[in-house]
C-alpha cells in the first residue's frame, strides 16, 4: 500500500493505492476517512488496482471552508483519476460516497467502468432533513463535532455489530473522532442542497452491483430495492447482521459480491 499525496482543484488530496487488475475508486461515506475501506483492500488485493482516497473535508485531505457539492467531490475524484493517468474505472460508494458516485455516473459516463452502490440512496433530503444538516453543520462550527458524532454513532451500526464487535466500533469512533468541524460543515451543507439521482438511474449502463445491510437504519434495504429496480441489469446483495457500513461488519460477505462482480466479464481495464 502506498500513501501520497496529490494537487486536485488547489487542496491536497491524500490517497492510497494498491493491488492490480481492475481500477476501483473506493469513495468513503460521511464523516469517515480511507480507513473505511480496510478490508476491502486487504481481502481484494487480488483482483483490482484499489485507489482509495480521503474525500474533501476529511481524513488527510485539505478542508477548505464552504459547502462540498456531490458534483464537487465528483470533480474532485475525475481529477485524481487524471492525476493518476487512469481513464476509466469502477467507482464504489458507500452513503456519502454513493452519492458522490451517482454524480460521478451523471457527468462523467464514459469514465465509469462499474458502480458499486453500497449502503446508499438515490433520493434527495426532505426539506426536513436538509434544513437539519444545516442546522448541524452551523452547530458544528460553533461549538466542534461532538454533537454530530454522538448522534450519528448509534445508528451507523447493527445492535450485533455494537455488541460483539468492539474492534469495528473502535474503528468507526476513531473515525468519527478524528472529523474536523469544516469538513463535518461543508459535506452537510453539500449533502442539504444534493439533487435527487432518481431521474437519471434507468440511463446507468455501467454494470452496477448495490450492497445494504439488512439492519442499516439510515439508508434501508427498501431504498436498495428502488434503485434495484431502476437500474438496468443491477445486482442487489443484502447482508445479514450489518446496519449501515455493511463493509466494515460483515467484510467476508461484502467483498464475496465484490469479487464476483469484478470477475465479471466485462469489467476490464483500459488504462
Ligand atoms: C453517510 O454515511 O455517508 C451518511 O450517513 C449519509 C447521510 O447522512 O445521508
Amino acid at each position: 500500500m502506498i500513501w501520497m499525496k496529490t494537487r486536485i482543484h488547489d487542496i491536497n488530496v491524500a490517497y492510497e493505492i494498491s493491488g492490480d487488475g481492475v481500477p476501483v475508486l473506493w469513495v468513503h461515506g460521511f464523516p469517515l476517512s480511507r480507513d473505511l475501506w480496510r478490508p476491502q483492500v486487504a481481502d481484494l488485493a487480488d483482483c483490482g488496482r484499489h485507489i482509495v482516497p480521503d474525500l474533501r473535508g476529511f481524513g488527510e485531505t485539505d478542508a477548505p471552508a464552504g459547502a462540498y457539492t456531490m458534483e464537487g467531490y465528483a470533480e474532485d475524484l475525475s481529477g485524481l483519476l487524471d492525476a493518476l493517468e487512469v481513464r476509466q474505472a469502477v467507482v464504489a460508494g458507500s452513503s456519502m460516497g454513493g452519492y458522490i458516485a451517482l454524480s460521478f455516473a451523471r457527468l462523467h459516463p464514459d469514465r465509469l467502468l462499474g458502480l458499486i452502490l453500497a449502503d446508499t440512496r438515490a433520493t434527495a433530503d426532505s426539506a426536513e432533513a436538509a434544513q437539519t444538516r444545516r442546522d448541524s453543520a452551523a452547530k458544528t462550527l460553533r461549538e466542534g463535532t461532538q454533537a454530530v458524532v454522538d448522534g450519528m454513532f448509534p445508528k451507523l451500526l447493527a445492535p450485533a455489530t455494537l455488541a460483539q464487535q468492539p474492534g469495528v466500533v473502535q474503528t468507526v469512533r476513531a473515525m468519527l473522532q478524528a472529523a474536523s468541524p469544516q469538513g463535518v460543515a461543508g459535506a452537510l451543507w453539500g449533502m442539504a442542497d444534493r439533487a435527487d439521482s432518481t431521474p437519471y438511474l434507468e440511463d446507468i449502463t455501467a454494470p452496477t452491483l448495490i450492497i445494504v445491510g439488512a439492519e442499516d437504519a439510515i439508508t434501508p434495504p427498501r431504498e436498495a430495492q428502488q434503485m434495484a429496480q431502476a437500474i438496468p441489469g443491477s445486482r442487489l446483495v443484502e447482508v445479514a447482521q450489518a446496519g449501515h457500513l455493511s463493509n466494515l461488519e460483515q467484510p467476508d460477505a461484502f467483498n464475496r459480491a465484490v469479487r464476483t462482480f469484478l470477475g465479471k466479464p466485462g469489467l476490464s481495464a483500459t488504462s
